[in-house]
């Protein structure tokens, strides 16, 4: 199954009541396995997670933890992008070169890297000093 209609799938079954927003997400591991995520609202709004967070957390409980690629979609004017925190969180399981796939439901598309989401990332490196390793 292709990454587009994973995430086209799921993005039926977000859970988003409060913004009525649905969100999609799939992504494909280095071992060819597809995850996927839609985002889930909480009526404490805070509390609500995003689709990216969603596919990741499945690809984790899958025993995976490297993605090669991802693609994210919903019903927006323009390709949607994902938020800052789920930025940071696709960092952490995706190197800089990995492909972001963005799509509306028309069908609008744009491909970006991880390293063009988040320059200059906060990564482990950074912390070398207070590590043993
Ligand atoms: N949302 C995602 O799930 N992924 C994105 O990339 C952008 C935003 C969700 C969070 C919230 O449930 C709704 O869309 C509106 O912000």
């Amino acid at each position: 199954m292709s990454l587009l209609k994973a995430a086209t799938a799921v993005r039926e079954n977000a859970y988003a009541p409060y913004s009525r927003f649905k969100v999609g997400a799939a992504l494909r591991s280095t071992a060819g396995n597809i995850y996927v995520g839609a985002n889930v609202e909480n009526v404490a709004y805070p509390e609500g997670t995003c689709a990216e967070a969603g596919a990741i957390a499945a690809m984790c409980a899958g025993g995976e933890y490297q993605i090669a690629e991802l693609l994210v979609i919903s019903d927006s004017p323009m390709p949607v992008t994902p938020c800052g925190g789920c930025r940071q969180k696709i960092a952490e399981f995706a190197g800089p070169d990995v492909v972001v796939t963005m799509v509306n439901l028309e069908g609008k598309t744009s491909v970006v890297t991880v390293a063009d989401l988040l320059p200059g990332s906060f990564s482990a490196a950074h912390m070398a000093n207070v590590n043993d390793a």
